[in-house]
């Protein structure tokens, strides 16, 4: 067995844990399996045969919906509060118990296997925050199917690609979402979805909201019968769990890769159930009779881990809170759910902090609200701000946890693992390693740099329970992108460093990929956009970055010669194309015309370049540039 390669901290408890991970693998894996109910027990943790695909728990059997309700109903505790919904949105509260919840549940279940959905099945879920979107996630879980659940965000391109990939027997929605300054309406974005599509769907079930216009009845044609939600419910007979093979997908989850094909991140689900299960205890510290709030959306990796799947598997109560930090109605909100439903651990992302803090900045609206019920307030999605983090550790006198983690993994890679152990916290740093998670960071070589020396985060194989197991039609590409890079590890795809101490520091990607508002997004598929305008010869889109979002993109465009278009008439008609065919979420909304980009002279866009310059950061010119007057023409345009 490999030694850890970073120092794993100080502390015995964290240490121990950790090292044993490492020496014991099996063992380790073995015990924390018992915190969840199997119909066949596993024999064994990891299967090596088909490595470097690494499969967890193969030969047992388990159902991940029967973990999460029917459990914890069987033993007596079925009016316990599962789960709380509240919408400042449309002015709704409402909780749901066990025994309630897994009624809907197995009823929703009947409704889908009476449209066909059989185990292994896929099914697209398109739904805003609310508890149908995880009525429809464990529906499938009970069954055995296999759902993809696409964030209401993104726009009708974007599902299609989805559509496409995944296959779908079955599109599960609601009429539609709403926004702080309008109303989303879903239907017609399906319909254009399942146009753009060459897949054809059968079902599409939709949810009505009195809220949002639209009936299913209205959209139905002769490859895809539409059906109303609460119609099909009423007859419809509960199913029982149906059990699966850990090894089985539980989900995929679609994000942002560099351009191309969608990468569909698949979970199994015994791997998955042991690891929601682990890091409920061990690093959120959250079981029976605690309230989690994860303050995130169902469409993201963090929504399905922290609002769906661990709080339930755990037998804690969920909170689902269809709204914002601020202006729904005010920067007071999350200390008000706080305060309400007496939430023990609160996860957000830090732009939410950053948003709550502009609008208030001395917290004056956190005062009214009792907020002792507060254990900790954990922080991911993006880098945490020490200007943040201090902010908040001063205002809630509580730990504020930032870890770090990606829709690959499904969990924290790092943090400090408050159930196990709370470690000493750092500004900047989401702390150590998980157990499980042996990291080191590597040069482009692949060999171990010096502490405090900035290089590729890595992680030796294989990756722990719960993390992705492939890429949906795409084991090459999995292989490709991330274990084939550096031999025997996983390429994250962030840089950092450790301290001597062992605190790492993630400082950024070292691809594409920015993070805007919590919000992971592709800056090459936005290019990709850019570049079918008629008048743009050529373009490139950076992320910049912003006081509350974190990051925001910014194109450079070049022109063809000879068109004639304002600037105000082009970056109109780019963020509507980005808007349109990547969705809302991108908030695309800066576009500068240069006469040129900073190239290699093999014509390679120098895009790291121009975001050093753009963010204020030292750079230095590459020897193998084609023309640095075109780095001046970039300095010129910051602050215009
Ligand atoms: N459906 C449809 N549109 C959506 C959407 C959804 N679920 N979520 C966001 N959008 C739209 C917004 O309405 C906005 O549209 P607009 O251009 O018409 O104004 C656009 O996408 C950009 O949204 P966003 O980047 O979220 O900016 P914002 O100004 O509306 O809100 C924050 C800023 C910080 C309040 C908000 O981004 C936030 O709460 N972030 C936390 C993110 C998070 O939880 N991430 C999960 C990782 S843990
Ligand atoms: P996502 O897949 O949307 O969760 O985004 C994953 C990416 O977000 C990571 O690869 C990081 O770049 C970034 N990220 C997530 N959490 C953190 C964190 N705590 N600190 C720094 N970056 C983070």
């Amino acid at each position: 067995m490999s030694e850890p390669s970073a120092s794993p901290g100080s502390s015995r408890s964290y240490r121990q844990t950790f090292q044993r991970s490492v020496d014991d693998r099996e063992g380790f894996w073995l015990e924390a399996a018992k915190l969840v109910d199997w119909v066949v027990e596993p024999t064994t943790a990891l299967d090596s045969s088909d490595a470097p695909l690494y499969r967890w728990f193969a030969g047992a059997e388990l159902n991940t919906c029967f973990n999460a309700l029917d459990r914890h109903v069987l033993a007596g505790r079925g009016e316990t509060t599962a789960l709380i919904y509240d919408s400042p949105v449309v002015g709704k509260k409402k909780s749901y118990s066990y025994a309630t919840l897994l009624d809907k549940v197995a009823r929703f279940a009947g409704v889908l296997g009476d449209a066909g959905v059989g185990k292994g099945d896929r099914v697209i879920i398109y739904m805003p925050m609310m508890p149908q979107a995880i009525i429809a996630m464990l529906a499938c879980a009970r069954l055995g199917a296999v759902h993809s659940v696409v964030f209401g965000g993104f726009a009708a391109k974007e599902l299609a690609a989805r559509i496409d990939d995944a296959a779908p027997v079955a599109i599960v929605t609601a009429t539609g979402g709403i926004e702080p300054n309008r109303v989303v309406e879903y239907l017609p974005t399906i319909s254009a979805a399942l146009e753009l599509s060459s897949h054809s769907v059968d079902t599409v079930i939709v949810k009505n909201r009195p809220e949002v216009p639209g009936r299913a009845s209205d959209y139905s044609t002769e490859t895809t019968a539409w059906w109303d939600w609460d119609e099909l419910s009423a007859t419809a007979t509960p199913r029982d769990p149906v059990p699966v093979a850990a090894t089985d997908p539980l989900y995929i989850l679609y994000t942002s890769g560099t351009t191309g094909a969608p990468k569909g991140v698949v979970r199994d689900n015994g791997g998955h159930a042991v690891a929601m299960a682990w890091s409920m205890k061990n690093i959120y510290g959250v079981g029976q009779g605690d309230v989690m709030w994860t303050a995130s959306d169902v469409g993201w990796v963090v929504g399905h881990s922290y609002i769906v799947y661990g709080p339930l598997i755990a037998g804690a109560t969920t909170v689902l809170y269809e709204g914002k930090p601020v202006g729904t109605p005010d920067a007071g909100a999350f200390w008000r759910v706080v305060s309400d439903y007496r939430v023990k651990t609160l996860f957000t992302a830090p732009t939410a902090l950053r948003a709550i803090r502009k609008a208030d900045p001395h917290a004056a609206l956190s005062h009214q609200y009792d907020l002792s019920c507060l254990d900790a307030l954990f922080l991911a999605g993006e880098r945490l701000d020490p200007d943040t983090w201090t902010w908040a550790t001063a205002l809630l006198e509580k730990p504020v946890i930032d870890h770090w983690w990606q829709t690959e993994t499904g969990w924290a890679i790092c943090a400090s693992p408050r159930g196990l152990e709370q470690l000493p916290l750092r500004a900047g740093s989401p702390s150590f390693p998980v157990p499980g998670f042996n990291l080191s960071i590597v040069d482009e070589h692949g060999q171990t740099v010096p502490h405090l020396d900035e290089g590729n985060i890595v992680i030796s194989l294989p990756l722990p329970p719960g993390t992705l197991t492939t890429l949906w039609n795409g084991d090459d590409r999995y292989i490709q992108q991330y274990l084939s890079v550096i031999p025997d590890r996983y390429l994250t795809g962030d840089s950092g460093y450790f301290d001597r101490e062992g605190y790492l520091y993630v400082m950024g990607r070292t691809d594409d990929i920015i993070n805007v508002a919590g919000h992971r997004l592709s800056t090459g598929s936005m290019e990709q956009v850019l570049a079918q305008h008629p008048a743009v010869a050529e373009c490139a889109v950076i992320g910049v970055h912003d006081e509350i979002k974190g990051q925001k993109p910014m194109g450079y465009v070049v022109l063809k010669s000879g068109v004639d278009i304002s600037d105000e008439t082009l970056g109109a008609e780019l963020m509507a194309m980005v808007r349109e065919q990547i969705g809302a979420v991108a908030a695309f909304r800066d576009v500068v015309v240069v006469s040129g980009l900073p190239k290699t002279r093999s014509g390679k866009i120098l895009r790291k370049t121009m975001r050093q310059i753009v963010n204020g950061e030292d750079y230095v010119v590459p020897p193998t540039i084609e023309d640095t007057q075109s780095i001046a023409v970039i300095a010129e345009t910051v602050g215009r």
